[in-house]
């Protein structure tokens, strides 16, 4: 029998988790342990839930049932206000970048800070924005507004403010997505410099494998609600699941052909001249 997950095992911790959505079931018994220190990366298709489980990390979302730990505390049941002071040691980076766009980048990073505290020393905070805003190497952008700014500057700007509370836990989602491939790996360099730098423990969602496999300590595919595959990047590759297979490869299920199949295949994608006669 495979062995229960403890509170302890990790600084996040989910145990048995079951999430539903009126009748939708999109979590079916998840256990997991972010390891201190370390990156879990969790990849699976669009749609499975991969935002909903990462919700519940920092108790935007409640589970149906099973629990969740941080720090070996049970934190799904908290209210409001608990939540509030543990939310302070974490850094989260949204799906998109969610600045906000009437704020200045300097404004946005502070803004976090601003909710917890009242800010007398001004010098102090321009010297943290700067050495934020240099270590995603956009310092000298703190009067820009988001939008002047390119999609891979905001996703910066918006890890800049991820970190601006020193947090010892940041969740990613989707860091990359709509990026080119070397803006995504200046995003992926910059993770691992946070990792190696701040030495956070990171949680990271996302379907661009380059990235999984180039940061990711451990990575967790979710599949039909259920862990499918958990292990380092070697183990993922070799994995026997054929739906693992499938995603990481980026091959469209048997299943899936023959339904397109059925669709009809009249349409055509390419005109000849002949075809205009
Ligand atoms: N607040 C909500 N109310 C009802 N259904 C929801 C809610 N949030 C998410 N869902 C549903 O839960 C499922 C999983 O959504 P989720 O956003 O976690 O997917 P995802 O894996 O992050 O997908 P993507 O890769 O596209 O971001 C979807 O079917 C979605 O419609
Ligand atoms: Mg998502």
């Amino acid at each position: 029998m495979k062995k229960q997950v403890q509170p302890d095992n990790g600084v996040i911790v989910v145990r048995d988790l079951v999430k539903k959505f009126n009748t939708q079931l999109v979590l079916d018994g998840i256990s997991l342990a972010a390891e201190k220190g370390k990156t879990t990366v969790i990849i699976g298709p669009s749609g499975c839930g991969k935002t909903v489980l990462m919700k519940h990390m920092i108790v935007l979302e409640r589970p149906s049932s099973g629990e969740v730990y941080f720090k070996s505390r049970r934190i799904d049941d908290m209210n409001e206000r608990q939540l509030e002071k543990v939310r302070t040691q974490y850094g989260f980076l949204f799906q998109g970048s969610a600045l906000f766009d009437s704020l200045s980048v300097y404004e946005n990073i502070i803004f976090p800070i601003r909710q917890h505290h009242v800010i007398t020393d001004w010098k102090a905070i321009d010297e943290l924005v700067k050495s934020k805003l240099a270590m995603v190497g956009m310092d000298g952008f703190q009067t820009y507004y988001p939008a002047n700014l390119s999609g891979g500057q905001k996703k910066r700007v918006a890890l800049a403010r991820a970190i601006a509370m020193n947090p010892h836990v940041i969740l990613y989602d989707e860091p990359t997505t709509g990026l080119d491939p070397i803006r995504a790996d200046i995003i992926n360099e910059l993770i691992l410099k946070l990792q190696r730098e701040l030495e956070v423990t990171s949680v990271v969602v996302t379907h661009d494998m380059n990235s999984a496999y180039k940061i990711g300590d451990r990575i967790i595919m979710l599949h039909e609600g259920k862990i499918i595959a958990d292990g380092d990047a070697e183990h993922i590759r070799k994995h026997p699941h054929p739906a693992v297979q499938q995603f990481i490869h980026g091959r469209v299920s048997e299943e899936d052909l023959a339904a397109l199949r059925l669709g009809g295949t009249k349409f055509k994608t390419q005109y000849t001249p002949e075809d205009f006669k």
